[in-house]
């Protein structure tokens, strides 16, 4: 056998067998059509995408954490490789307990940048987590959680904006306010 050649075989099968897992890490205060463009695209580069939602005890959402994660998964049950979580603290803590090396962002526009930027170097430099970031699809680009929220709650339609489960509990949530 040629023992030179053991070395790159290894390095090849290392490389073949390794889980690409990264996580789409936000608050889903509900999950918008942007967001589920931004995973179905990351559902089709990496082997698994863990959808994890922040649990923020200091700030009250319209929706429970527990609804949030309920909406995601009929949102995201057509992808095999997508699973959602919950978490809380630092997002480097989570990635290290699950095995993820890599956060996918979406970028609308240069507005997000900033703030998304420091967030990616001070995960990088806590823990070596890279940030991947992906442009947005520009039909989307104007897309937010909160605007969705505060159009719906004056009567505005949202409909195209967030998937169809999530737009009849929003109808349901804000009748009851
Ligand atoms: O949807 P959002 O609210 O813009 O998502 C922000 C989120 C959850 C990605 C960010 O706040 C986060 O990662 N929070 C976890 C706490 C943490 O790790 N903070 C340090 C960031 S450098």
């Amino acid at each position: 056998m040629d023992a030179g050649r053991a070395p790159a075989r290894l390095k090849l099968s290392e490389e073949v067998d390794r889980v690409q897992r990264v996580v789409c890490p936000g608050s889903f205060d509900p999950v918008t059509n942007g967001h589920l463009d931004i995973i179905g695209r990351a559902a089709g580069l990496y082997d698994e995408v863990v959808v994890a939602v922040l649990i923020n005890v200091t700030k009250h959402g319209l929706f429970t954490v527990d609804e949030r994660v309920e909406m995601l998964h009929e949102a995201t049950a057509r992808y095999g490789n997508v699973r959602v979580d919950r978490f809380h603290g630092l997002l480097v803590d989570f990635c290290a307990a699950n095995g993820i090396t890599a956060v996918i962002k979406g970028l609308r526009a240069v507005s997000d940048f900033e703030y998304e930027m420091q967030m990616a170097q001070m995960n990088y430099r806590m823990a070596k987590v890279e940030t991947l970031f992906m442009t947005t699809n520009p039909l989307y680009s104007f897309l937010r959680s909160s605007l969705v929220k505060e159009i719906a709650k004056y009567g505005g339609d949202v409909s195209g904006l967030v998937p169809d489960a999530v737009l009849s509990r929003l109808r349901e949530r804000l009748a009851q306010e």
